[in-house]
């Protein structure tokens, strides 16, 4: 057992001023952990327990922990008094719009805002008001916040999602109380790889928007079957929706810019956080000029807001400019280097796996990984939940936790890799799966005999 009892202490003291002890209810899973410090691939917790880290706080370090030039840029708008002013424009916000437009079709236009959710509710917003219509499609096993429009479905059990549906969507299932009835009315749900009910949805209401990550990455990695975001694009001109993809996660991951870039699809409009800012809280909302525009419509009604007190912090700005530079870096490879870490611990994940003696696929997209014990790639959630041993999943990740390898300890989640992930570390890591497979087919057998 790794030692943990001043991480145990650390929830019991916030618990008494923050609800659960704890800022955000997905940080939450067993073992309780509270973490101190984080340099390069490594993390620390409070009792002094260093792991290799799979987490990335849920996919903002693809630099890894407190990246030199990013903390130097940081540092650098502190020392010069680059403050928040709140009254008028900044060079900083300019200059990483600049940079983000001229690198990635996709986007004529850039608006900044402070997280994911933000970002995506005002995709939602500016979609509705561009199209005129309100209903909303989004995706059975996707994320894309907490708002009202989105919190629903995401790792909903298979006794409450119920038999697969084909041509039809799913009952809203809210993850949150607290969202009006009526609101859930213009929401619709459909499996993920399922043009078929984009479509019966279509027919069925006033669909302005669907959002969707492109590859489903909130659970693993679930990656869209060929002609899918294809199919998505098509259906989107015929029914006069906005096609939104949500690149929260998949952003900078597979490249600069997201994954529409590697589909050849386009978005009408695009949503990135995370990884954008390594860490900082940067959220942007992008695409075409048009749909933009209504941002700075003039005539009255038709305006969308955009506001913020934070909107385009200079201490975010800093970080992803860096960031981005970075990434640009033809010097640093950077997703050379990626690619090669990821390909070490994928054929090493594929080798050990199946010691397990149970069926294993591995799926990739870039540096992120979905590990699932199943005999296929997931095509969507339902398909997980009929098919993935999540018992089997979530045992291995405690085992590899108390090994000081920190998959996220919840059955399904993504595993990614950083740009500070050396050769040595994926070696190290294969030796703790390798312990940790032997470990748990020992006790299957023993529990079988
Ligand atoms: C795909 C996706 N969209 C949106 C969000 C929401 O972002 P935030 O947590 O920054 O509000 C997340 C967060 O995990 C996400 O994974």
């Amino acid at each position: 057992m790794i030692r943990s009892s001043r991480s145990q202490e650390v929830f019991e003291r916030n618990r008494e001023f923050i609800p659960g002890g704890v800022s955000s209810l997905n940080r939450v899973a067993p073992p309780r952990l509270s973490f101190a410090r984080g340099k390069g691939s490594r993390m620390w917790d409070v009792d002094g327990n260093e792991y290799i880290d799979y987490h990335a706080a849920f996919g903002p370090h693809l630099l890894g922990y407190a990246c030199d030039e990013v903390v130097a840029a940081v540092r650098r708008v502190l020392d010069e008094g680059v403050e928040l002013f709140g009254s008028g424009a900044t060079e900083l916000e300019g200059e990483l719009a600049a940079l983000l437009c001229r690198n990635i079709p996709e986007l004529d236009r850039v608006v900044f805002l402070n997280s994911g959710s933000e970002a995506t509710a005002q995709a939602l917003r500016v979609a509705r008001a561009y199209t005129g219509k309100d209903h909303v499609i989004v995706m059975q096993g996707g994320y894309n916040g907490w708002h009202n429009d989105v919190a629903c479905n995401v790792m909903t059990p298979l006794a409450d999602v119920g038999p697969r549906r084909a041509r039809d969507e799913y009952p809203v299932l809210p993850i949150s109380a607290g969202i009006p009835l009526e609101h859930r009315s213009l929401i619709h749900v459909v499996n993920y790889n399922d043009l078929e009910s984009v479509e019966a949805v279509c027919r069925r209401y006033p669909v302005g928007a669907l959002i969707t990550e492109p590859v489903l990455q909130n659970i693993g990695v679930v990656k869209p079957q060929p002609g899918y975001l294809a199919g998505l694009r098509a259906l989107s001109r015929e029914h006069g929706f906005t096609l939104v993809f949500d690149e929260v996660k998949t952003g900078f991951r597979n490249g600069f810019g997201g994954y529409a870039t590697v589909s050849g699809i386009t978005p009408d409009l695009v949503v990135y956080g995370k990884a954008v800012a390594s860490g900082y809280p940067l959220a942007v909302l992008g695409g075409r000029a048009d749909i933009m525009g209504l941002f700075e419509e003039r005539t009255p009604g038709k305006r969308v807001l955009l506001a913020g007190t934070y909107n385009a912090h200079p201490i975010v700005m800093a970080a992803a400019l860096a960031t981005l530079r970075l990434l640009l870096d033809p010097d640093r490879a950077i997703y050379a280097q990626l690619e090669a870490r990821s390909q070490q611990l994928e054929s090493g994940l594929r080798l050990l796996l199946p010691e397990l003696g149970r069926p294993v696929t591995v799926t990739r997209s870039a540096s992120a990984f979905g590990v699932y014990f199943m005999d296929h790639e997931p095509r969507d959630w339902h398909d997980i939940l009929e098919h993935h041993d999540m018992a089997l999943d979530e045992a291995l990740r405690a085992r590899l936790v108390e090994k000081g390898i920190y998959w996220f300890p919840l059955a399904t989640k993504q595993v990614s890799i950083s740009a500070a992930h050396s050769t040595a570390d994926i070696e190290i890591t294969l030796e703790q799966v390798r312990a940790a497979v032997g470990e748990l087919a020992r006790e299957r057998q023993t529990v079988a005999g």
